[in-house]
């Protein structure tokens, strides 16, 4: 029997066009399916596009894998992913390897990764972003797990990834859960980002009066300058688009109801467990989740706002494209600050401007501004923040005035910019001398005698509030 190099088992369309992109790329690939009909029909249809080893069993799934074992799976996270491991990997061996493609979450990976290990056999979580079309043209492909592991498998995923200035976008990522978190933290700005255009998209439509199809214009001219990116292109394409049913903007006949799978939700659940500040991330899940509330909103239809009116259109599309890049600048900047706390937290030891360089192609938030943070890590690894960068500290530095007048001017017209204006707050907090935080902490040693620090002394104290109000060291 031919010996496949690598196997893919899950052939719904990730896999499919997966295992696709890696018999194009001149790799043997076992396919499997829990049912059959897939196999065969991957087989029929694609089967001249290179050497694909069909299998029925797992057992004849495994037994066409070259030694060590590549296998690959794509299924839905969560259980199903369990359930996949737990029928493969007794018929595996020390030096195997089983991958795991799908949004899994971290937790469960490094548990995975752990219980595998323990048998010998390497689990590589691994992020693959890029939807359909990435995956079978080069997806940006974050994994973790061994070093080892990645010996046996990085050249592979390396050929089949994105390309950019020669660079394929895949590198290790670092050990166990790494790549999953990564892939996590990714989704949370693809969040972010996904807000703050459609705050955009809102203000150049109600506070500036523009049709869809001139904001798609608007869109077109952002993407030939710094907010070049895959989301500002496709915006461009879905403004521009008219419903053939009805004749009217596609994005008017669309439900103002965005779902999500929870990739967000997990990226902000973790940064609070972390502590590290992801508003803009939390304020995009929020974002979501606000829309779907249809009973509340409805609720709410009549309760009072301002009196509209229409702004100057051509000036604020400028002053909203300032206050976007500054607030994707925000929303990057923290997304990498998790990245970092994380990779501290778990030992990761994540190379933050490698993974600003692997999004730069393939994924769903690829654009020119990533080459910056790439640079930006570059010349100093350990900076704290993004927003100390001295080209990024200029860039916002510039915006500001802008930013500023488009939040004042949502504010002052009833559109809710809640991406735009935690960035802003988050900026002005990181500026600031002095943060009302000296209040709050008064507060808890008022009402919980939690103790405080003081700005001239060392040491923990507290005030008798309810005696006579001298300190004492705590
Ligand atoms: C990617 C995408 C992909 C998917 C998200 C969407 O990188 O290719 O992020 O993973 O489109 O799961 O997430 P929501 O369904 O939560 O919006």
């Amino acid at each position: 029997m031919e010996m496949a190099r690598i196997g893919v088992t899950g052939l719904a369309v990730m896999g499919r066009n997966l295992a696709r992109n890696l018999a194009r790329h001149g790799h043997s690939v076992a396919l499997h399916n829990r049912t059959s009909a897939r196999t065969k029909a991957l087989v029929e249809e694609f089967g001249g596009e290179g050497t694909f080893v069909p299998a029925d069993t797992p057992e004849a799934f495994v037994a066409a894998l070259e030694r060590p074992r590549r296998l690959v799976i794509m299924v839905k996270a969560g259980g199903p992913t369990d359930a996949v491991i737990d029928e493969f990997a007794p018929l595996l061996e020390p030096g195997d390897m089983i991958v795991d493609g799908g949004n899994a979450n971290f937790v469960d990976t490094r548990r995975r990764e752990a219980a595998l290990r323990e048998r010998g056999i390497h689990f590589v979580g691994t992020g693959i972003s890029g939807g359909e079309e990435g995956a079978l043209h080069g997806p940006s492909i974050m994994p973790g797990g061994s070093a080892e592991s990645y010996a046996a498998l990085g050249p592979l995923l390396e050929d089949i990834a994105a390309e950019v200035d020669g660079t394929p976008c895949c590198t290790h990522v670092g050990p166990d859960g790494a790549g999953h978190f990564v892939k996590m933290v990714h989704n949370g700005i693809e969040y972010a980002d996904m807000q703050l255009i459609a705050e955009s998209y809102d203000l150049l439509r109600h506070a500036a009066g523009l049709a869809p199809a001139e904001i798609a214009e608007v869109f077109r001219t952002w993407n030939t300058g710094r907010l070049e990116s895959y989301l500002i292109e496709i915006t461009a394409e879905v403004l521009a688009h008219t419903d053939a049913a009805t004749g009217r903007p596609f994005v008017d006949v669309v439900l103002d109801q965005a779902e999500q799978k929870g990739t967000g939700r997990w990226t902000v659940q973790t940064a609070l467990d972390l502590g590290v500040p992801v508003s803009g991330i939390a304020e995009a899940v929020f974002a979501r989740s606000v829309s779907g509330h249809a009973g509340l909103r409805e609720a709410a239809q009549n309760l009072p706002g301002p009196s509209r009116g229409l702004v100057a259109g051509s000036g604020l599309a400028d002053a909203v494209e300032k206050a976007l890049y500054a607030s994707k600048i925000v929303a990057y900047a923290q997304g990498f600050h998790q990245i970092q706390a994380g990779s501290a937290e778990y030992g990761w030891d994540i190379d933050l401007g490698a993974m600003a360089a692997i999004w730069r192609g393939g994924c769903i938030i690829r654009a020119r501004f990533l080459d910056r943070i790439r640079a930006a890590y570059q010349a100093d690894p350990e900076t704290p923040t993004l927003l100390t960068d001295a080209h990024f500290t200029e860039a916002v530095g510039d915006a500001q005035d802008a930013w500023r007048e488009v939040v004042g001017t949502a504010a002052r017209l009833g559109i809710p910019v809640p991406g735009f204006s935690t960035a802003l707050a988050y900026y002005d907090s990181l500026r600031a001398d002095r943060l009302p935080a000296a209040l709050t902490q008064a507060q808890r040693d008022y009402f919980g005698a939690h103790t405080y620090r003081r700005v001239d002394r060392e040491g923990s104290f507290h005030t008798l509030w309810g005696g006579d109000r001298t300190e004492v060291t705590a």
